[in-house]
């Protein structure tokens, strides 16, 4: 699908963000063919997507500068909430996302692996929101979700130095879950991938969606939030299955996403 390659190893959908020649950067195109690519997925059978970048250089290296830089105030307020859009939709997004960053994740590459659930890295992988030292600030979510996963102490000192992060930093501070060598990065991520497509698949979504919807919330709405979702598990083909299984002590047969 143009810019973005999509392949499917079993329960798991394989998405390639393809433009090396630009390190990956996104423009509209791009965006476009990603947000378009999460939509064709066939939720019946993807339980967890892993996304990634094309080459051994970059998984994103930001939103692309040569499109941005004739923009009028409109324009920019436009392509933001274009891009922002689709990375909303991926962080909604009702399975697991997993973000196997394989290189620069700058700017819009950063803000694209935390719209994602999930991030790990290969041990060339470098981290920041340069966008200061272009004149303007991050626009696809940088300056909200920083903040919440690292915290905003060292948002702030990322955010406004325009001082980018390598790999091991990235881990020290919870921006990425693992580092691993180039290499074997995509193999970690399928075996996260498979980790997570083996368990009960309606469960799943719905932990994704209370973890997300409860940290938007205040814990007494949060705690409802939860207890629904808890509830709709309840009476599926999957909850009698495993807790079945659980109690005629045998291995779960097959959770079959009912
Ligand atoms: N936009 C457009 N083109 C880009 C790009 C970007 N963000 N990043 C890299 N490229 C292009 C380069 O222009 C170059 O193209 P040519 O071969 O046609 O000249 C090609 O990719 C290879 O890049 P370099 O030659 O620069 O490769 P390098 O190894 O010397 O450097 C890099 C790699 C450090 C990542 C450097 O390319 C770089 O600093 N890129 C820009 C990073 C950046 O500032 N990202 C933030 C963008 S703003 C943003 O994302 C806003 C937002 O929040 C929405």
């Amino acid at each position: 699908m143009g810019f973005v390659d999509y392949e499917v190893e079993g329960h798991v959908g394989i998405m390639t963000i393809n433009r090396p020649k630009a390190l990956n950067a996104l423009n509209e195109d791009v965006l476009k063919d990603l947000g378009a690519a999460f939509d064709a997925v066939n939720l019946d059978e993807i339980r967890v997507v892993i996304l990634t970048g094309a080459g051994e250089k970059s998984f994103v290296a930001g939103a692309d500068i040569a499109a941005m830089s004739t923009m009028t105030k409109a324009e920019g307020e436009a392509f933001g909430k274009f891009g922002n859009d689709v990375f909303r939709k991926i962080e909604i997004f009702p399975v697991p996302v997993i973000a196997a960053v394989n290189g620069f994740a700058l700017g819009g590459g950063n803000e694209l692996a935390m719209s994602c659930d999930i991030r790990i890295c290969s041990e060339n992988a470098v981290f920041g929101q340069p966008e200061v030292g272009l004149g303007i600030t991050p626009g696809f979510g940088g300056t909200q979700r920083l903040a919440r996963l690292i915290g905003p102490g060292k948002a702030k000192e990322m955010v406004y130095g325009g001082r980018n992060i390598k790999a091991d930093e990235a881990y020290r501070v919870g921006l990425v879950n693992a580092v691993y060598p180039q290499e074997e990065l995509m193999a970690a991520a399928k075996k996260l991938a498979s980790g997570i497509a083996k368990n009960a698949p309606i469960a799943v979504r719905n932990c994704k969606k209370a973890i997300n919807d409860g940290l938007e919330a205040d814990m007494d709405q949060a705690i409802v939030v939860e207890e629904k979702l808890f509830g709709d598990c309840f009476e599926t083909e999957d909850q009698k299955e495993g807790m079945a299984a659980f109690l005629e002590k045998r291995k779960v047969e097959r959770f079959i996403n009912k």
